[in-house]
Protein backbone atom coordinates (compact mmCIF):
# COMPACT_ATOMS: atom_id res chain seq x y z
CA UNK A 1 0.00 0.00 0.00
CA UNK A 2 1.08 3.41 -0.77
CA UNK A 3 2.33 5.94 1.51
CA UNK A 4 2.79 10.09 1.32
CA UNK A 5 6.07 11.42 2.78
CA UNK A 6 5.43 15.06 3.98
CA UNK A 7 8.54 17.13 4.71
CA UNK A 8 6.82 20.12 6.36
CA UNK A 9 7.75 23.83 6.59
CA UNK A 10 7.74 24.61 3.03
CA UNK A 11 5.48 28.03 1.73
CA UNK A 12 3.68 27.05 -1.05
CA UNK A 13 4.13 29.77 -3.98
CA UNK A 14 2.97 29.38 -7.62
CA UNK A 15 -0.85 28.49 -9.43
CA UNK A 16 -2.53 24.96 -9.05
CA UNK A 17 -5.49 24.12 -11.36
CA UNK A 18 -8.64 22.23 -9.89
CA UNK A 19 -9.77 18.98 -11.44
CA UNK A 20 -13.40 18.14 -12.79
CA UNK A 21 -16.11 17.84 -9.37
CA UNK A 22 -15.72 14.01 -8.42
CA UNK A 23 -19.19 14.36 -6.68
CA UNK A 24 -20.75 15.71 -9.81
CA UNK A 25 -19.70 13.23 -11.81
CA UNK A 26 -20.68 10.17 -9.86
CA UNK A 27 -24.52 10.71 -11.14
CA UNK A 28 -23.77 12.10 -14.44
CA UNK A 29 -21.71 9.53 -15.52
CA UNK A 30 -24.48 6.97 -14.37
CA UNK A 31 -27.33 9.14 -15.49
CA UNK A 32 -25.35 8.85 -19.25
CA UNK A 33 -24.65 5.40 -18.95
CA UNK A 34 -28.34 4.04 -17.55
CA UNK A 35 -30.81 6.85 -19.06
CA UNK A 36 -29.59 7.42 -22.34
CA UNK A 37 -30.22 5.68 -25.85
CA UNK A 38 -27.19 6.92 -27.68
CA UNK A 39 -23.35 7.08 -26.39
CA UNK A 40 -21.95 10.48 -24.41
CA UNK A 41 -18.90 11.73 -24.05
CA UNK A 42 -18.12 13.25 -20.63
CA UNK A 43 -15.33 16.00 -20.00
CA UNK A 44 -13.48 17.03 -16.70
CA UNK A 45 -13.56 13.57 -15.44
CA UNK A 46 -10.94 13.30 -12.87
CA UNK A 47 -8.84 10.39 -13.24
CA UNK A 48 -9.92 9.24 -9.28
CA UNK A 49 -9.84 5.72 -8.00
CA UNK A 50 -13.66 6.16 -6.96
CA UNK A 51 -14.84 6.76 -10.87
CA UNK A 52 -13.03 4.27 -11.81
CA UNK A 53 -14.94 1.99 -9.28
CA UNK A 54 -18.19 3.39 -10.73
CA UNK A 55 -17.04 2.66 -14.05
CA UNK A 56 -16.17 -1.40 -13.19
CA UNK A 57 -19.67 -1.16 -11.55
CA UNK A 58 -21.58 0.10 -14.92
CA UNK A 59 -19.62 -2.59 -16.89
CA UNK A 60 -21.03 -4.93 -14.77
CA UNK A 61 -24.21 -3.54 -16.48
CA UNK A 62 -23.32 -3.84 -19.99
CA UNK A 63 -21.64 -0.46 -20.50
CA UNK A 64 -18.67 0.27 -22.14
CA UNK A 65 -16.65 3.22 -20.93
CA UNK A 66 -13.65 4.57 -22.06
CA UNK A 67 -11.15 6.91 -20.21
CA UNK A 68 -8.48 9.07 -21.78
CA UNK A 69 -7.00 12.63 -20.84
CA UNK A 70 -10.40 13.86 -18.28
CA UNK A 71 -12.32 12.43 -21.04
CA UNK A 72 -14.73 9.46 -20.25
CA UNK A 73 -16.40 8.00 -23.56
CA UNK A 74 -19.64 5.92 -22.77
CA UNK A 75 -21.92 3.21 -24.45
CA UNK A 76 -25.11 2.74 -23.07
CA UNK A 77 -25.74 -0.27 -20.85
CA UNK A 78 -27.04 -3.18 -22.94
CA UNK A 79 -30.74 -2.93 -21.05
CA UNK A 80 -30.34 -7.13 -20.26
CA UNK A 81 -28.33 -6.77 -16.61
CA UNK A 82 -29.51 -5.33 -13.78
CA UNK A 83 -27.52 -5.70 -11.04
CA UNK A 84 -24.81 -4.64 -9.22
CA UNK A 85 -23.41 -6.79 -6.73
CA UNK A 86 -21.98 -6.50 -2.92
CA UNK A 87 -17.74 -6.66 -3.99
CA UNK A 88 -18.40 -3.76 -6.06
CA UNK A 89 -20.78 -1.55 -3.93
CA UNK A 90 -19.10 -2.19 -1.41
CA UNK A 91 -16.00 -0.52 -2.30
CA UNK A 92 -18.27 2.82 -2.98
CA UNK A 93 -21.46 3.91 -1.41
CA UNK A 94 -22.36 5.79 -4.55
CA UNK A 95 -22.84 2.59 -6.65
CA UNK A 96 -27.04 3.75 -5.01
CA UNK A 97 -27.03 5.71 -7.48
CA UNK A 98 -27.56 3.11 -9.83
CA UNK A 99 -30.62 2.25 -8.14
CA UNK A 100 -33.10 4.48 -9.24
CA UNK A 101 -32.23 5.04 -13.09
CA UNK A 102 -32.51 0.87 -13.47
CA UNK A 103 -35.89 0.80 -12.05
CA UNK A 104 -37.01 3.78 -14.45
CA UNK A 105 -34.96 2.75 -17.70
CA UNK A 106 -35.65 -1.58 -17.21
CA UNK A 107 -38.32 -1.79 -14.56
CA UNK A 108 -36.32 -3.73 -12.11
CA UNK A 109 -32.91 -3.34 -10.25
CA UNK A 110 -30.83 -5.63 -7.47
CA UNK A 111 -28.15 -3.73 -5.47
CA UNK A 112 -26.25 -4.34 -2.90
CA UNK A 113 -27.10 -2.66 0.20
CA UNK A 114 -24.56 -0.26 1.10
CA UNK A 115 -22.97 -0.19 4.21
CA UNK A 116 -21.52 2.38 6.96
CA UNK A 117 -18.28 3.88 6.40
CA UNK A 118 -15.67 5.35 8.21
CA UNK A 119 -17.99 8.82 8.70
CA UNK A 120 -20.35 6.92 9.91
CA UNK A 121 -24.00 5.52 9.74
CA UNK A 122 -25.02 6.12 6.19
CA UNK A 123 -28.75 4.98 5.83
CA UNK A 124 -30.36 5.02 2.31
CA UNK A 125 -34.01 5.35 3.78
CA UNK A 126 -34.62 8.61 1.72
CA UNK A 127 -33.77 7.29 -1.26
CA UNK A 128 -36.03 4.33 -0.89
CA UNK A 129 -38.49 6.41 0.35
CA UNK A 130 -38.90 8.69 -3.22
CA UNK A 131 -38.96 5.75 -5.27
CA UNK A 132 -41.56 3.90 -3.95
CA UNK A 133 -43.50 6.92 -4.13
CA UNK A 134 -43.03 7.04 -7.68
CA UNK A 135 -44.74 3.16 -7.85
CA UNK A 136 -41.43 1.01 -7.26
CA UNK A 137 -42.32 -2.08 -4.59
CA UNK A 138 -39.00 -2.28 -2.92
CA UNK A 139 -37.64 -5.74 -0.73
CA UNK A 140 -34.56 -6.39 1.22
CA UNK A 141 -33.16 -10.06 0.70
CA UNK A 142 -29.58 -11.38 1.73
CA UNK A 143 -28.23 -7.79 1.57
CA UNK A 144 -29.52 -6.43 -1.36
CA UNK A 145 -32.42 -4.14 -2.39
CA UNK A 146 -34.78 -5.92 -5.27
CA UNK A 147 -36.48 -3.06 -7.00
CA UNK A 148 -39.67 -3.45 -9.31
CA UNK A 149 -42.23 -1.32 -11.69
CA UNK A 150 -43.32 -1.53 -14.81
CA UNK A 151 -43.73 2.32 -15.18
CA UNK A 152 -42.90 5.04 -12.50
CA UNK A 153 -45.55 7.37 -11.90
CA UNK A 154 -44.73 11.21 -10.85
CA UNK A 155 -45.93 12.61 -7.69
CA UNK A 156 -44.94 14.68 -5.21
CA UNK A 157 -42.56 13.74 -3.06
CA UNK A 158 -40.94 15.25 0.67
CA UNK A 159 -36.95 14.38 1.01
CA UNK A 160 -36.43 16.33 3.97
CA UNK A 161 -34.13 13.90 6.50
CA UNK A 162 -33.40 14.38 10.49
CA UNK A 163 -30.13 16.30 9.49
CA UNK A 164 -31.77 18.00 6.02
CA UNK A 165 -31.88 17.61 2.46
CA UNK A 166 -29.63 14.63 1.31
CA UNK A 167 -27.50 15.05 -2.01
CA UNK A 168 -28.05 11.04 -3.21
CA UNK A 169 -31.52 10.53 -2.66
CA UNK A 170 -32.38 13.72 -4.29
CA UNK A 171 -30.21 12.61 -7.22
CA UNK A 172 -31.88 9.38 -7.15
CA UNK A 173 -34.69 10.40 -7.32
CA UNK A 174 -34.27 13.17 -10.18
CA UNK A 175 -32.61 10.51 -12.27
CA UNK A 176 -35.65 8.04 -12.24
CA UNK A 177 -38.17 10.60 -12.92
CA UNK A 178 -36.63 11.91 -15.71
CA UNK A 179 -38.33 8.57 -17.49
CA UNK A 180 -41.51 8.33 -15.32
CA UNK A 181 -45.12 9.07 -16.26
CA UNK A 182 -46.28 12.89 -15.31
CA UNK A 183 -44.99 15.40 -13.02
CA UNK A 184 -42.91 14.85 -10.34
CA UNK A 185 -42.34 17.45 -7.70
CA UNK A 186 -39.53 16.88 -4.95
CA UNK A 187 -39.79 19.41 -1.87
CA UNK A 188 -36.98 20.19 0.65
CA UNK A 189 -34.71 18.76 -2.14
CA UNK A 190 -30.80 19.06 -2.11
CA UNK A 191 -29.54 22.59 -3.31
CA UNK A 192 -25.68 21.79 -3.95
CA UNK A 193 -23.98 22.34 -7.06
CA UNK A 194 -23.44 18.82 -7.88
CA UNK A 195 -27.16 18.42 -8.36
CA UNK A 196 -27.72 21.87 -10.35
CA UNK A 197 -24.86 20.25 -12.34
CA UNK A 198 -27.03 16.97 -12.50
CA UNK A 199 -29.98 18.52 -13.72
CA UNK A 200 -28.33 20.75 -16.08
CA UNK A 201 -26.54 17.37 -17.43
CA UNK A 202 -30.25 15.84 -17.77
CA UNK A 203 -31.44 18.48 -19.44
CA UNK A 204 -28.84 18.42 -21.86
CA UNK A 205 -30.00 14.39 -22.82
CA UNK A 206 -33.29 15.70 -23.22
CA UNK A 207 -35.01 15.98 -19.62
CA UNK A 208 -36.90 18.77 -18.31
CA UNK A 209 -36.10 19.45 -15.26
CA UNK A 210 -36.89 22.60 -13.13
CA UNK A 211 -35.43 24.34 -9.75
CA UNK A 212 -32.23 22.04 -9.84
CA UNK A 213 -30.27 23.93 -6.55
CA UNK A 214 -33.92 25.80 -4.91
CA UNK A 215 -35.77 23.11 -2.23
CA UNK A 216 -38.01 22.29 -5.17
CA UNK A 217 -36.98 20.78 -8.06
CA UNK A 218 -40.05 19.68 -10.96
CA UNK A 219 -39.49 17.14 -13.05
CA UNK A 220 -41.65 16.52 -16.33
CA UNK A 221 -40.90 12.84 -17.23
CA UNK A 222 -39.74 12.60 -20.93
CA UNK A 223 -40.27 9.15 -23.22
CA UNK A 224 -36.54 8.48 -23.92
CA UNK A 225 -33.10 10.16 -23.38
CA UNK A 226 -30.59 11.02 -26.02
CA UNK A 227 -26.63 10.70 -25.37
CA UNK A 228 -24.55 14.13 -25.22
CA UNK A 229 -21.32 15.66 -24.74
CA UNK A 230 -20.98 17.46 -21.26
CA UNK A 231 -18.04 18.92 -19.43
CA UNK A 232 -18.61 18.50 -15.35
CA UNK A 233 -18.28 21.33 -13.10
CA UNK A 234 -14.84 22.05 -11.45
CA UNK A 235 -14.47 20.39 -7.71
CA UNK A 236 -15.37 22.52 -5.12
CA UNK A 237 -13.76 20.39 -2.10
CA UNK A 238 -10.25 20.26 -4.35
CA UNK A 239 -10.53 23.94 -4.78
CA UNK A 240 -11.40 24.38 -0.99
CA UNK A 241 -8.33 21.96 0.41
CA UNK A 242 -5.98 24.08 -1.62
CA UNK A 243 -7.64 27.39 -0.05
CA UNK A 244 -6.20 26.31 2.98
CA UNK A 245 -3.26 24.63 1.86
CA UNK A 246 -2.01 27.93 1.01
CA UNK A 247 -3.13 29.12 4.31
CA UNK A 248 -1.35 26.40 6.38
CA UNK A 249 1.73 27.25 4.74
CA UNK A 250 1.79 31.06 4.99
CA UNK A 251 1.75 30.28 0.94
CA UNK A 252 0.68 32.88 -1.63
CA UNK A 253 -0.69 30.62 -4.42
CA UNK A 254 -3.08 31.30 -7.59
CA UNK A 255 -6.49 28.40 -7.09
CA UNK A 256 -7.28 27.82 -11.12
CA UNK A 257 -10.93 27.29 -12.04
CA UNK A 258 -12.04 27.74 -8.38
CA UNK A 259 -15.81 29.46 -8.72
CA UNK A 260 -16.92 31.46 -6.19
CA UNK A 261 -20.62 31.42 -5.92
CA UNK A 262 -20.09 27.47 -5.07
CA UNK A 263 -17.75 28.56 -2.18
CA UNK A 264 -19.56 31.39 -0.52
CA UNK A 265 -19.15 29.82 2.88
CA UNK A 266 -15.87 28.68 3.23
CA UNK A 267 -14.64 31.70 1.68
CA UNK A 268 -16.69 33.78 4.43
CA UNK A 269 -15.69 31.61 7.25
CA UNK A 270 -11.64 32.29 5.75
CA UNK A 271 -12.17 36.05 5.48
CA UNK A 272 -13.34 35.99 9.37
CA UNK A 273 -10.37 33.94 10.14
CA UNK A 274 -7.13 36.27 8.51
CA UNK A 275 -6.80 34.57 5.04
CA UNK A 276 -7.17 36.57 2.52
CA UNK A 277 -9.03 35.56 -0.61
CA UNK A 278 -8.90 37.87 -4.02
CA UNK A 279 -10.81 36.71 -6.34
CA UNK A 280 -10.26 36.93 -9.96
CA UNK A 281 -11.90 35.77 -13.26
CA UNK A 282 -10.04 33.08 -13.16
CA UNK A 283 -9.66 31.70 -9.87
CA UNK A 284 -8.72 32.86 -6.54
CA UNK A 285 -5.75 34.04 -5.09
CA UNK A 286 -5.04 33.59 -1.30
CA UNK A 287 -2.44 34.58 0.66
CA UNK A 288 -1.93 35.32 4.84
CA UNK A 289 -0.71 38.44 5.33
CA UNK A 290 -1.88 39.07 8.98
CA UNK A 291 -2.20 36.97 12.58
CA UNK A 292 -5.04 34.21 11.88
CA UNK A 293 -7.85 34.61 14.57
CA UNK A 294 -9.87 31.52 16.01
CA UNK A 295 -13.50 30.92 14.65
CA UNK A 296 -16.55 28.74 15.33
CA UNK A 297 -17.46 26.61 13.03
CA UNK A 298 -21.00 24.83 12.10
CA UNK A 299 -21.38 22.58 8.94
CA UNK A 300 -25.16 22.38 7.24
CA UNK A 301 -26.29 21.29 4.15
CA UNK A 302 -25.87 24.04 0.80
CA UNK A 303 -25.26 26.78 1.14
CA UNK A 304 -24.14 26.48 4.40
CA UNK A 305 -20.49 25.34 5.18
CA UNK A 306 -19.83 21.70 3.42
CA UNK A 307 -19.08 18.58 5.78
CA UNK A 308 -16.46 17.64 3.40
CA UNK A 309 -14.57 20.68 4.47
CA UNK A 310 -14.59 20.31 8.24
CA UNK A 311 -12.01 18.10 8.33
CA UNK A 312 -9.73 20.67 6.40
CA UNK A 313 -10.22 23.29 8.08
CA UNK A 314 -9.87 21.72 11.41
CA UNK A 315 -6.27 21.85 10.20
CA UNK A 316 -5.90 25.38 10.24
CA UNK A 317 -7.56 26.12 13.59
CA UNK A 318 -5.31 23.42 14.83
CA UNK A 319 -2.89 26.22 14.25
CA UNK A 320 -4.50 28.83 15.09
CA UNK A 321 -3.59 29.77 18.54
CA UNK A 322 -6.91 30.00 20.86
CA UNK A 323 -10.03 28.93 20.92
CA UNK A 324 -12.20 27.41 17.87
CA UNK A 325 -15.26 25.31 18.08
CA UNK A 326 -16.22 23.06 14.89
CA UNK A 327 -19.59 21.61 15.14
CA UNK A 328 -20.44 19.09 12.49
CA UNK A 329 -24.17 18.10 12.19
CA UNK A 330 -24.10 16.15 8.94
CA UNK A 331 -22.22 13.11 9.93
CA UNK A 332 -22.30 13.61 13.56
CA UNK A 333 -19.24 11.12 14.12
CA UNK A 334 -17.26 12.26 11.01
CA UNK A 335 -14.53 13.36 13.34
CA UNK A 336 -11.84 10.37 12.73
CA UNK A 337 -8.84 12.86 11.76
CA UNK A 338 -8.85 14.13 15.57
CA UNK A 339 -6.69 11.26 17.06
CA UNK A 340 -4.27 11.48 13.96
CA UNK A 341 -3.94 15.59 14.25
CA UNK A 342 -3.80 14.94 18.23
CA UNK A 343 -0.48 12.64 17.26
CA UNK A 344 1.01 15.57 15.42
CA UNK A 345 0.40 17.95 18.51
CA UNK A 346 -2.86 19.43 17.80
CA UNK A 347 -5.41 19.87 21.05
CA UNK A 348 -8.00 18.70 20.28
CA UNK A 349 -11.22 17.26 22.34
CA UNK A 350 -14.29 15.70 20.82
CA UNK A 351 -17.07 16.80 22.82
CA UNK A 352 -20.96 14.86 21.43
CA UNK A 353 -20.83 16.07 17.66
CA UNK A 354 -18.67 19.10 18.51
CA UNK A 355 -14.88 19.63 18.58
CA UNK A 356 -13.14 21.89 20.87
CA UNK A 357 -9.92 23.08 19.14
CA UNK A 358 -6.96 24.63 21.38
CA UNK A 359 -4.86 26.01 18.67
CA UNK A 360 -1.07 25.38 19.00
CA UNK A 361 2.08 27.79 17.37
CA UNK A 362 3.32 24.27 15.80
CA UNK A 363 2.87 20.80 15.01
CA UNK A 364 5.33 18.19 14.73
CA UNK A 365 6.14 15.50 11.99
CA UNK A 366 4.16 11.85 12.95
CA UNK A 367 3.26 8.73 11.31
CA UNK A 368 -0.21 8.81 10.55
CA UNK A 369 -3.05 6.81 9.02
CA UNK A 370 -5.83 8.24 6.41
CA UNK A 371 -9.15 6.98 7.72
CA UNK A 372 -11.28 8.45 4.88
CA UNK A 373 -11.15 10.94 1.96
CA UNK A 374 -10.71 13.97 4.19
CA UNK A 375 -9.49 12.66 7.09
CA UNK A 376 -6.61 12.15 4.71
CA UNK A 377 -7.01 15.31 2.82
CA UNK A 378 -6.07 17.21 6.60
CA UNK A 379 -3.25 15.09 7.27
CA UNK A 380 -1.33 16.14 3.74
CA UNK A 381 -2.66 19.95 5.21
CA UNK A 382 -0.95 19.31 8.60
CA UNK A 383 2.12 17.47 7.04
CA UNK A 384 2.95 20.53 4.99
CA UNK A 385 2.06 22.87 8.27
CA UNK A 386 4.49 20.85 10.61
CA UNK A 387 8.12 20.51 11.74
CA UNK A 388 9.60 17.51 10.34
CA UNK A 389 8.16 14.75 8.48
CA UNK A 390 4.89 13.17 8.49
CA UNK A 391 4.40 9.64 6.77
CA UNK A 392 0.67 9.19 5.76
CA UNK A 393 -0.60 5.54 5.19
CA UNK A 394 -4.09 4.39 3.63
CA UNK A 395 -3.49 6.66 1.25
CA UNK A 396 -6.00 4.58 -0.83
CA UNK A 397 -8.39 6.83 0.73
CA UNK A 398 -7.23 10.36 -0.71
CA UNK A 399 -6.86 8.80 -4.53
CA UNK A 400 -10.49 8.49 -3.88
CA UNK A 401 -11.14 11.50 -4.69
CA UNK A 402 -7.90 13.90 -4.83
CA UNK A 403 -6.36 13.47 -8.49
CA UNK A 404 -3.06 13.50 -8.80
CA UNK A 405 -2.11 15.34 -5.33
CA UNK A 406 1.23 14.98 -4.48
CA UNK A 407 1.89 16.27 -7.70
CA UNK A 408 -0.05 19.67 -7.83
CA UNK A 409 0.65 20.17 -4.43
CA UNK A 410 5.14 19.56 -5.33
CA UNK A 411 4.27 21.70 -8.33
CA UNK A 412 3.89 24.77 -5.96
CA UNK A 413 6.40 23.93 -3.77
CA UNK A 414 5.21 21.06 -0.79
CA UNK A 415 8.24 18.32 -0.33
CA UNK A 416 5.78 15.20 -0.76
CA UNK A 417 6.76 11.46 -2.12
CA UNK A 418 4.95 9.05 -2.99
CA UNK A 419 6.17 5.65 -1.79
CA UNK A 420 4.78 2.90 -3.56
C1 LIG B 1 -22.89 13.28 -0.51
O1 LIG B 1 -23.08 12.06 0.20
C2 LIG B 1 -21.41 13.32 -0.86
N1 LIG B 1 -21.09 12.15 -1.64
C3 LIG B 1 -20.57 13.36 0.41
O2 LIG B 1 -19.23 13.53 0.04
C4 LIG B 1 -21.01 14.54 1.27
O3 LIG B 1 -20.32 14.49 2.49
C5 LIG B 1 -22.52 14.50 1.52
O4 LIG B 1 -23.23 14.42 0.26
C6 LIG B 1 -23.02 15.71 2.25
O5 LIG B 1 -22.74 16.87 1.52
C7 LIG B 1 -21.36 12.15 -2.93
O6 LIG B 1 -21.84 13.10 -3.52
C8 LIG B 1 -20.99 10.92 -3.68
P1 LIG B 1 -26.42 12.94 1.97
P2 LIG B 1 -24.55 11.52 0.45
O7 LIG B 1 -27.41 11.94 1.51
O8 LIG B 1 -25.38 11.85 -0.73
C9 LIG B 1 -28.70 11.67 5.93
C10 LIG B 1 -16.89 13.17 0.16
O9 LIG B 1 -16.02 13.28 1.05
N2 LIG B 1 -29.42 10.70 5.09
O10 LIG B 1 -26.57 14.33 1.48
O11 LIG B 1 -24.44 10.11 0.86
C11 LIG B 1 -27.23 11.33 6.08
O12 LIG B 1 -27.03 10.38 7.10
C12 LIG B 1 -18.25 12.58 0.46
O13 LIG B 1 -16.71 13.48 -1.02
C13 LIG B 1 -30.49 10.03 5.60
O14 LIG B 1 -30.86 10.21 6.77
O15 LIG B 1 -24.97 12.40 1.67
C14 LIG B 1 -26.64 12.67 6.39
O16 LIG B 1 -26.82 12.97 7.75
C15 LIG B 1 -18.38 11.85 1.72
N3 LIG B 1 -31.14 9.14 4.80
C16 LIG B 1 -27.48 13.63 5.57
O17 LIG B 1 -28.70 12.91 5.29
C17 LIG B 1 -30.79 8.93 3.51
O18 LIG B 1 -31.44 8.13 2.84
C18 LIG B 1 -26.86 14.09 4.27
O19 LIG B 1 -26.41 12.95 3.55
C19 LIG B 1 -29.70 9.63 2.98
C20 LIG B 1 -29.02 10.52 3.79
Amino acid sequence: MDKLIVQGGRRLKGTVSVSGSKNAALPIIVAATILAEQPSTLRNIPDLMDLQTLCHVLEGLGARLQFESGTLSIEPIDQKTYQAPYDLVRKMRASIYVLGPLITKLGRAKVSFPGGCAIGPRPVDLHLKGLKALGATIEIEGGYILAKADQLIGTEIELKGTNGSSVGATANVMMAAVLAKGITTIRDAACEPEIVDLANFLNKMGAQVSGGGTATVTIHGVEELHGTNYAVIPDRIEAGTFMIAGAVTNGDIFINNAIPTHMEALAEKLCQIGVQLDWQEKGVHITTPNPLVPADVGTDVYPGFPTDMQAQIMGLMALTPGMSVITESIFPDRFMHVSELNRMGAKILIDGDSAVIHGVNSLSGAPVMASDLRAGAVLILAGMAAKGETVISRVYHIDRGYEKIEKKLTNIGADIVRQK
